[in-house]
């Protein structure tokens, strides 16, 4: 991996709700390497999301570090950390919802620019034009409203916006599954050139395994808030180690009858963060548990270069 822009070390979260700890996050450490794209896997309800949100201190962790660049997000003042805000944005996943129906789109694209006083009027307009012309919106798109366009193109211009500023780092959260499955790949196209031609690094957040493999470097997998495992997209894809991920995986859609006869299914839902499972938490769901299952926390530990898994046992391969 290049050098990392971002460390996540020990981060955890959780909300109390009617005097109940719910515990969404716990131990997550990841690095992102400057300019790589890193997906983030996990059924519903895993902590996707809280993950993204956290990292960006759009929601405060319980504990934790995470640095970027060098410097400690979780310790900054809410001044120091407006001024790093331009360096990282958030790519929502509801483009209908994101954008206000008030707002001429390039109200939208220029808000940041303004809180953040960047440029003069006339300067804000122009980055707002010059981002609009990097997804392929029309520069007359700027005097218009948000419900004058299709969802692809808002999910563009929630793109557009975040790009406004500048950023190194973008966290994408679901950004195509709310549209059209015949508009994604555009989207999606999109985001993969933008990445590779400003270089930035995006974390990835989906549930959809065959778009992460195609966009991303690496991928996390998660389940209940933990990390079960991590790893260069090929080899997850090619050699999955962890019996969640090799359940999540069999579950993608295949012609091959071999893979469709293979396939997993998971019994059951996700338990509640309020009463996690002791020891490692997927045992309720997994194949392959044993007793000892019940008792250890698996840590996370590499088992291929770059490969890492949280499971106790070395005899699945
Ligand atoms: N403000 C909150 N108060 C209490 N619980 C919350 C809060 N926000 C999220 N949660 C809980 O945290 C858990 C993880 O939620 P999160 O939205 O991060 O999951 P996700 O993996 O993004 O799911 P999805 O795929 O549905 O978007 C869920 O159990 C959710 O109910
Ligand atoms: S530690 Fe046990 S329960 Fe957890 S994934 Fe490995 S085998 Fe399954
Ligand atoms: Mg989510």
């Amino acid at each position: 991996m290049s050098t990392p822009l971002l460390s996540v070390r020990d981060l955890s979260k959780h909300y109390t709700s009617r005097g109940t700890r719910l515990n969404i996050l716990q131990g997550i450490s990841f690095d992102l390497g400057k300019g790589e794209v890193v997906g983030l896997v996990g059924e519903s309800g895993s902590g996707k999301t809280t993950i993204g949100r956290t990292v960006l201190r759009l929601v405060e962790p319980s504990s934790g570090s995470v640095r970027f660049d060098g410097t400690e997000l979780t310790a900054l003042s809410a001044s120091a950390l407006r001024r790093q805000r331009p360096r990282m944005q958030y790519i929502f996943q509801d483009p209908f919802a994101s954008l206000s129906p008030r707002m001429t789109i390039g109200e939208i694209l220029t808000e940041g620019l303004k809180i953040q006083g960047i440029g003069t009027a006339r300067d804000r307009l122009e980055r707002a034009r010059s981002a609009l012309a990097q997804v392929d919106l029309p520069a007359d798109a700027i005097n218009r409203y948000a419900h004058e366009f299709s969802g692809g193109q808002r999910q563009r211009i929630g793109i557009a916006r975040a790009l406004t500023l500048s950023p190194e780092f973008i966290v994408a959260d679901e950004p195509v599954s709310a549209l059209d499955v015949s508009i994604q790949a555009q989207v999606i196209n999109l985001l993969r050139e933008l990445q590779q031609r400003l270089g930035l690094t995006m974390l990835f957040i989906s549930h959809d395994l065959a778009v992460v493999e195609y966009i991303c470097d690496r991928v996390i997998v998660l389940y209940l808030g933990r990390i079960m495992e991590v790893a260069p997209s090929a080899d997850l894809y090619a050699r999955p180690q962890h019996p969640y991920t090799r359940a999540l995986l069999s579950a993608i859609p295949s012609p091959d009858p071999d893979a469709r006869r293979n396939r997993q299914i998971l019994k059951g839902d996700i338990p509640s963060p309020a009463n996690p499972p002791s020891g490692c938490v997927f045992r309720t769901r997994c194949p392959s548990a044993l007793d000892a299952c019940a008792g250890t926390i698996p840590q996370l530990r590499e088992v291929a270069p770059g490969h890492l898994k949280a499971c106790i046992r070395d005899d699945l391969n």
